[in-house]
């Protein structure tokens, strides 16, 4: 299966400044961008999982939804705070592939506005007709992200990798970490290692910081395998570190 991140026919990538590889911003992207993918992708038919009225199950599936509608959103905020004035002020060649992504991660943060009300009200209500809706807009938001994690990755990160030290990498991974609760990132941790193939698994842990590690390993894994399973009923449990 060829890799998803690769580019098609018509698509360019921006142009790599010379000099040395100062830190692995495309791999370390790659691992963030799959867990995203994978999680929308699969929020149509997790909010189809709640029948009319069942507002149990719609305020769980929307509170995990809601998480990573968050997650995203703190992730772009980094990217345009972080990175993208970083990349266009060091490698001014780039500019055009800049403003193109801004203008994608605009188009995201458009979707998420109209989402979050209606999730918010589905949650509350189990209304069927609010229901499917939101799936509606959840796919809609996938095919986008489909599009703008894929290009991303293949058109800005070989810039990234040049432009960006490894401090400035780790500046963008913890921002906005802090608005999360411990128990919502150490399931999602769990999630991005399960969305990645061994072996890259191994790589993302040991970036992060050992009282993390240390805690995910203690209640971590244990929280992730608990939400799987509540969220795919019947499902195996993919496997993590
Ligand atoms: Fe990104």
């Amino acid at each position: 299966m060829p890799d998803f991140f690769t580019m098609l026919p018509g698509e360019t990538a921006a142009e790599v400044p010379p000099g040395p590889m100062l830190c692995s911003a495309t791999a370390a992207m790659r691992r963030i961008h799959r867990v995203f993918l994978w999680a929308y992708d699969e929020a149509p038919g997790l909010v189809r999982t709640a029948g009319p009225g069942d507002t149990g199950r719609a305020s769980y599936v929307g509170e995990v939804l809601g998480n990573f509608d968050k997650l995203l959103h703190v992730h772009h905020e980094a990217e345009d705070r972080l990175m993208y004035p970083k990349l266009e002020e060091q490698a001014p060649a780039c500019a055009l592939h800049v403003a193109q992504m801004l203008e994608h991660h605009r188009q995201v943060a458009d979707r998420l506005a109209v989402i979050e009300p209606l999730r918010k009200q589905w949650m509350a209500t189990a209304d069927p007709t609010a229901r499917d809706e939101l799936a509606t807009r959840y796919a809609d938001l996938s095919e986008l992200l489909k599009v703008h994690l894929r290009r991303e990755v293949t058109e800005m990160m070989p810039v990234a990798d040049k432009v960006l030290t490894e401090q400035d990498l780790a500046a963008l991974a913890k921002h906005g970490t802090d608005e999360f609760e411990t128990k919502v990132m150490l399931a999602y941790l769990g999630l991005v290692l399960a969305t990645n193939p061994p072996g890259e698994r191994e790589e993302f842990f040991k970036d992060i910081p050992a009282p993390i590690r240390f805690a995910y390993r203690l209640v971590g894994r244990r929280l992730y395998r608990k939400q799987y399973a509540t969220l795919f009923p019947g499902r195996e449990i993919p496997a993590t570190l």
